[in-house]
């Protein structure tokens, strides 16, 4: 694991149970003594896994949509780590055994009429030998947990609301939150608010950080 991570939790993927330390072990409520091997680390930030965490993506991209696409995911991660200033991007590693197993990135989406902090859930990836385990929902709701308690206040994302559902988005309007460039699939623009207000639209124009400004992501 990383040492300079924050709000690392562990869960247990057999019952998804918060893990307990009891000495030095390890355990949850329905596994007692569970090996590491069916624990999953959820922590805070990207630094010095981002060779893993681009392995990820190209996997998890190439085995969904090819080859071109993997690398063009990548490109995008690669891009987003090393172009966005600190503040403006908070990542999310899903680890097993010290190996990356997903990751997911939240990049500001600046409103600047508007003074609520909102932020962009893309890209969203899992290794594509441990998918439909879970992991991708539950480093999705750690992130948006942690968001909470930054005191972001409404988070977007462009995907399937099919999957994006399943963890409290919802469509929005582009009069809700006007997105940074054109949608080419305009369902696919999910929203939801985080600090427990009603939703109600964000004013006036958007601008992402830079590895998102390209009209062909969008
Ligand atoms: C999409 C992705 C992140 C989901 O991660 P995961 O860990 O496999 O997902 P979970 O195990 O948390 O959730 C599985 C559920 O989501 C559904 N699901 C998974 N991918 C989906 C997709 N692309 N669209 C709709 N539903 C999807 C599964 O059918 C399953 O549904 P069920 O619980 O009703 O059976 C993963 O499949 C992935 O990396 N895909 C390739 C990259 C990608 O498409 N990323 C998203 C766009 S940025």
């Amino acid at each position: 694991m990383p040492e300079n991570v924050a709000g690392v939790i562990a869960l247990c993927l057999s019952c998804n149970q918060q893990m307990l330390t009891k000495s030095d072990r390890l355990l949850c409520s329905v596994w007692k003594n569970v090996g590491i091997e069916f624990m999953l680390q959820l922590s805070f930030g990207h630094k010095g896994w981002e060779t893993a965490i681009l392995d990820v993506f190209r996997d998890a991209f190439t085995a969904s949509e090819g080859a071109d696409e993997g690398l063009v995911i990548r490109a995008l991660v690669k891009d987003l780590m090393a172009t966005t200033p600190e503040d403006d991007l908070f990542a999310y590693v899903a680890f097993e055994s010290d190996t990356v197993q997903g990751c997911i990135f939240f990049s500001r989406l600046n409103y600047d009429e508007d003074p609520r902090r909102v932020f962009l859930l893309s890209p969203v990836a899992v290794r594509s030998d441990r998918q439909k385990a879970g992991i991708g929902q539950k480093l999705i709701t750690f992130g948006l947990k942690d968001l909470r308690q930054r005191r972001i206040d409404f988070a977007v994302t462009y995907g399937d609301p099919a999957y994006y559902c399943k963890v409290g988005f919802q469509p929005i309007s582009e009069e809700i939150a006007q997105p940074p460039l054109p949608l080419s699939q305009p369902h696919g623009w999910l929203g939801q608010s985080l600090s427990g207000s009603e939703v109600t639209p964000i004013a006036g124009p958007s601008r992402c950080v830079s590895a998102f400004n390209r009209p062909e992501l969008w």
